[in-house]
C-alpha cells in the first residue's frame, strides 16, 4: 500500500434534488458526520446560489459541480462567480483544452477556490468514448487529460476509482483526486459504469469520494453515511 492508502478519504454527499428544503433537511439529518456537500446542475439551475449560501451558513464546505466547458474568458469569470457565492471547490471539463484550463487555474488561484478538471465521466465506458471520437481506453484518456490539467496549473481532477492508481503515479501524491461512481457493496449502479466501493477508493488513494443516490435515496441516510465514513477511515 502507498502512504496515500493510509490517509483517510473525505466524503462529499451530492445534493442531487429539486428543492433546497429537501437538500437542507438531509444536511441537518446527517449533522456533523458530513462536512462536504456537492451542489450540482439539478439544484443550481432551479434555485441558484441559495443552497450554497445556506450550506456555508451551516459551516459546511461546498463543491459547486457545474462542470464549466466554454471559452477561456467565460470560464475564468464563471470560476470567479463560484468563489463569489462562497463555493470552496468547483470544476471545469478538461476537454475545454489548454488555454481554458490555464485561465481556470489562474482564476481559481486569484479567487481562492479549488478548481479541478473533469476527465472522463464515470457514466462512460469504452464504447461511449469511442462514440465521441476517442480511440483509446478510458484509462488512457483520463491519464492524458489529468496530465494536461496538471500541466495547466490545476490542483486536481475528477476521475473514476479505476484510474486513481495511474493518475496518482503520473501526477503525484499532492494531486487532488475527486472520485464519483462510488457504490457500497450491494448498492445499485444506476447509470454509473466505472464504479468502486468506498473502501476500494480509499485504498486506491482517493482524496474525496462523491456519493449521491446511495446516501440520499437510502431508507436510513444517517446509517449509510456512517458506514461509508467508517470504510473511508479504514474501519470498514
Ligand atoms: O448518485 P451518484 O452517487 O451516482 O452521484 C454521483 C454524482 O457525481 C452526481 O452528482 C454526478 O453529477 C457527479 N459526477 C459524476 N461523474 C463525474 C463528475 C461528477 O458522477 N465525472
Amino acid at each position: 500500500m502507498s502512504d496515500m492508502a493510509e490517509r483517510s478519504t473525505q466524503l462529499i454527499v451530492a445534493l442531487d434534488m429539486d428543492a433546497p428544503q429537501d437538500a437542507l433537511r438531509l444536511v441537518r439529518r446527517l449533522g456533523p458526520s458530513v462536512d462536504w456537500y456537492k451542489v450540482g446542475n439539478q439544484l443550481f439551475t432551479r434555485h441558484g446560489p441559495e443552497t450554497v449560501r445556506a450550506l456555508k451558513g451551516m459551516g459546511k464546505q461546498v463543491f459547486l459541480d457545474l462542470k464549466f466547458h466554454d471559452i477561456p474568458n467565460t470560464v475564468a469569470h464563471a470560476v470567479g462567480s463560484a468563489a463569489a457565492i462562497g463555493a470552496d471547490m468547483t470544476n471545469v471539463h478538461a476537454g475545454g483544452g489548454p488555454a481554458m484550463l490555464a485561465e481556470a487555474a489562474r482564476a481559481g488561484r486569484e479567487a481562492g477556490i479549488l478548481v479541478i478538471a473533469v476527465t472522463v465521466l464515470t457514466s462512460m465506458g469504452p464504447a461511449d468514448i469511442q462514440a465521441v471520437g476517442v480511440h483509446d481506453t478510458p484509462e488512457a484518456q483520463v491519464l492524458r487529460l489529468a496530465s494536461l490539467a496538471r500541466d495547466c496549473g490545476l490542483p486536481g481532477v475528477v476521475c473514476s476509482a479505476l484510474e486513481i492508481g495511474p493518475v496518482r503515479r503520473a501526477c503525484g501524491n499532492g494531486f487532488v483526486l475527486v472520485v464519483p461512481g462510488i457504490r457500497p457493496a450491494g448498492a445499485a449502479a444506476g447509470d454509473q459504469v466505472r464504479i468502486m466501493t468506498p473502501g476500494g477508493a480509499r485504498a486506491a488513494g482517493a482524496t474525496f469520494v462523491v456519493v449521491g443516490r446511495p446516501v440520499y435515496a437510502a431508507a436510513d441516510p444517517e446509517a449509510t453515511a456512517r458506514t461509508i465514513r467508517e470504510e473511508l477511515d479504514g474501519k470498514g
